[in-house]
C-alpha cells in the first residue's frame, strides 16, 4: 500500500552486503547466499514500488568485485543472467522500468543480451525506474566524465548522470560507500543496517523510511524547523 503520509526519498540506494556471511553462518556455499540475496533482491523492489518510492538503484557488482575467486564471479554472473532473463515480464507488469548501470563490454554476451530484453521490455514503466550498477565504479564515471566533459553519472552504457541519491542504505554492517554513487550521494542520508542482505524485510524497509522522514535534512542551510 502507497505511504502517502510518509515523506519518502525520491532516490533510495542501497549496497546489498552480507550474503556471503548470510551463507557461510549456515554452513553453505557463498553462491546460494546470492541466491538469497537475488530473493530478498525481489521482494525489496516490490515493497519499493508498492510504498511509492519513484527511484531505486541498487549496488549488484562493483568493479573491484572481479577480484572474487573466479568461481564466485562466475556464480553471479550466472545468477545476474538467469535473473534479468526472467524478471522482465514481472517488472513490466508491474509498471518496473528496469536500467542496468556500469560497464556492459566485460560482461558476457548472455548476460548483456539479457539486460537488453529486460530493459527492452520494461521500457515503459512509469510505477518506479530500477536502476542495478553491475560492474560499476564511481570514481571511474567520474574521471571519464572529467575526460569527455559530459556530467560525472555517464557511465560506459551511455546512460544520464543520475539524480542525486537520498537516502543510501547499506546492510551487512559496515559502515562504507565502497565507489557506489559518490557524485550523486553528495547530500544522500547514510543508513547502514547491521542486518545481513538476505534477511532484508518489508518492514526493515519501513522503518528505514520512517527514520529517513524524520531527518532534517538541510543542504548547507539552516534547518526550516527552527526560526531564527
Ligand atoms: C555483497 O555481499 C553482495 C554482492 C557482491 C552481490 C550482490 C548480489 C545480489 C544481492 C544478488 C542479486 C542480484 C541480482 C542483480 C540478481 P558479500 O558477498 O560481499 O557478502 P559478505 O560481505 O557477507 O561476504
Amino acid at each position: 500500500m502507497k505511504q502517502s503520509t510518509l515523506h519518502l526519498p525520491d532516490h533510495l540506494a542501497v549496497i546489498m552486503d552480507g550474503n556471503g556471511r548470510w551463507a557461510e553462518q549456515r554452513g553453505q556455499r557463498r553462491s546460494i547466499g546470492h541466491l538469497a540475496g537475488a530473493r530478498a533482491m525481489r521482494e525489496v523492489v516490490a515493497h519499493c514500488a508498492r510504498a511509492g518510492i519513484p527511484q531505486l538503484t541498487l549496488y549488484a557488482f562493483s568493479s573491484d568485485n572481479w577480484r572474487r575467486p573466479p568461481a564466485e564471479v562466475s556464480a553471479l554472473l550466472t545468477l545476474f543472467t538467469s535473473h534479468f532473463r526472467s524478471q522482465g515480464v514481472a517488472l513490466a507488469r508491474a509498471g518496473i522500468k528496469l536500467t542496468v548501470i556500469g560497464r556492459r563490454s566485460r560482461l558476457p554476451m548472455p548476460l548483456r543480451s539479457a539486460i537488453r530484453d529486460a530493459e527492452a521490455r520494461t521500457a515503459q514503466g512509469r510505477v518506479m525506474q530500477l536502476r542495478v550498477a553491475i560492474d560499476y565504479s564511481s570514481r571511474e564515471a567520474i574521471r571519464r566524465a572529467e575526460g569527455s566533459g559530459t556530467s560525472p553519472g555517464d557511465t560506459s552504457d551511455g546512460s544520464p548522470m543520475l539524480p542525486p541519491v537520498d537516502l543510501l542504505m547499506r546492510t551487512g554492517g559496515e559502515r562504507r560507500l565502497s565507489d557506489f554513487l559518490l557524485w550523486e550521494c553528495a547530500y544522500a542520508e547514510l543508513l547502514f543496517l547491521d542486518v545481513l542482505w538476505p534477511d532484508i524485510t518489508p518492514a526493515i524497509l519501513d522503518d528505514a523510511f520512517a527514520d529517513f522522514a524524520r531527518r532534517d535534512r538541510r543542504f548547507g542551510n539552516v534547518s526550516q524547523r527552527v526560526s531564527a
